[in-house]
This record gives C-alpha cells, sequence and structure tokens, in this order.
C-alpha cells in the first residue's frame, strides 16, 4: 500500500487460487490496515458468497465487514447475475448510471436469485453445507492416509480441495467419465463446488469414484 492505494480487493478464501483459506487474523489485519489509511477494503465473494462456505458470506467466518462486496455464480442458481454492493458512504458516489449494465437487474435472474435466498431459508441449507461439508473433508482426509500424493485437503463449507503432488488435469476427466463435474486449479488442486442441496449419498458416490481413479495412479 502506497499513498496511491485507493482500495484493496481480495477473496475471503481464494477459489481458482486453490482454495487458499487465509490465516486466522489476516482479513482483520487487513481492515485494520485499511482504515488506517481510509483505504476502501472490497471483499470478491463470487465464489465464497451465497452460502457456499457455510455462511451467506465467506468474511462472516471472521466477522470482518467489507466496504464493497462483490456477488455472482450461485446468486441466482446458475442464471447470469452479477451485484456489487457498498456501504452507504461508498455508494451514494455512484449515481444512476454509473453503476449500469445492460441486462443488469433483468426480471427473470432477479426473481431466481429471490427464490434461491427463500430455499437457503426455507430448506436450512447453510447448516445443511455445514454438515456435508465436514463429511466431506472427513472422506478426503481417509483418502489423504491410503494416498500419499494427496499433500493436503482443506475446506470451509462446501469449498474444499485436495492439493496433489503432481498435475490433477487427467483426473478430472476421469471424474468426467464416471459421471462427476470436478475441477483442477493451480495445476494440482482438485476443487470441488457442489451445489448446496448435494446430498450425503451423493458425496459418499464422489468419495468412492475418487478413490477408484486415486488407486490408478
Ligand atoms: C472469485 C471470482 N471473482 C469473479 C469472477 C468473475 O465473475 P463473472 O464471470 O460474474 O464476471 C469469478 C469467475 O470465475 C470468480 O471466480
Amino acid at each position: 500500500m502506497t499513498e496511491h492505494t485507493c482500495a484493496v480487493l481480495v477473496e475471503p478464501i481464494q477459489g481458482e487460487g486453490g482454495i487458499v483459506i487465509p490465516p486466522d487474523g489476516y482479513l482483520e489485519g487487513l481492515r485494520r490496515m485499511c482504515d488506517q489509511r481510509d483505504v476502501v477494503l472490497m471483499f470478491d465473494e463470487v465464489q465464497t458468497g451465497i452460502g457456499h462456505t457455510g455462511h451467506y458470506f465467506g468474511y462472516q467466518h471472521e466477522g470482518v465487514a467489507p466496504d464493497v462486496m462483490t456477488l455472482a455464480k450461485g446468486l441466482a442458481g446458475g442464471l447470469p447475475i452479477g451485484a456489487m454492493m457498498a456501504k452507504p458512504h461508498i455508494a451514494e458516489a455512484l449515481g444512476p448510471g454509473t453503476h449500469g449494465s445492460t441486462f443488469g437487474g433483468n426480471p427473470v435472474s432477479c426473481s431466481a436469485a429471490l427464490a434461491v435466498l427463500r430455499t437457503i431459508e426455507d430448506e436450512h441449507l447453510l447448516q445443511h453445507v455445514q454438515e456435508i461439508g465436514a463429511h466431506f473433508v472427513e472422506g478426503l482426509k481417509r483418502l489423504q492416509k491410503k494416498y500419499a500424493f494427496i499433500t493436503d485437503v482443506r475446506g470451509r463449507g462446501l469449498m474444499v480441495a485436495a492439493e496433489l503432488d503432481r498435475p490433477g488435469g487427467h483426473m478430472v476427466v476421469k471424474a468426467m467419465e464416471r459421471g462427476y463435474l470436478i475441477n483442477c486449479t493451480v495445476d494440482c488442486v482438485l476443487r470441488f463446488l457442489p451445489p448446496l442441496i448435494i446430498t450425503q449419498q451423493e458425496v459418499d458416490g464422489l468419495l468412492a469414484t475418487l478413490d477408484t481413479i486415486f488407486a490408478e495412479e
């Protein structure tokens, strides 16, 4: 940060970067640094937001609130939508037309977003994400004991990763052939961001499939 810094933008948990969970106190430290220098703190909650970590927003795990927050992906359950939220002292700088987009706020996507929020509440999905995420991580840790090439297993809610000592791209292809869409980021991190409604049975099916894929290494 220099005197030319006006804002800091971070993901509370890096998604594409390999599900990197910051150490305790990191976001709090950023908040303090920004406050001391009158710098705006912005959180990109596009992956962490809308329940994926077991809270509505990733920052709630640390109780550190941003000045500006972005949302997209899960907000409308797959329909295209993006949103930016700002505290009032920042929002007032954005007059009509300065934060526009041709299809921003379109009624179909907004209606889907409202349905997503209602469903999260009605079906107690935040609680479900916490429980099923813990079950998923436990299962991956069991696989880690069996396969030494899994160097780390980490997650928060249903943002889960297994880090490997080797590239994992071919495992993604094998999983797809067996009916599971998973992802590999930064070359060697298998990243799992399943829908919030995934069941224990489905997680167990994935774990069993991963076991067969890992056994082929
Ligand atoms: C953390 C994060 N921020 C922002 C984006 C971009 O979002 P959008 O495609 O809605 O512009 C992505 C997309 O993958 C993302 O993962």
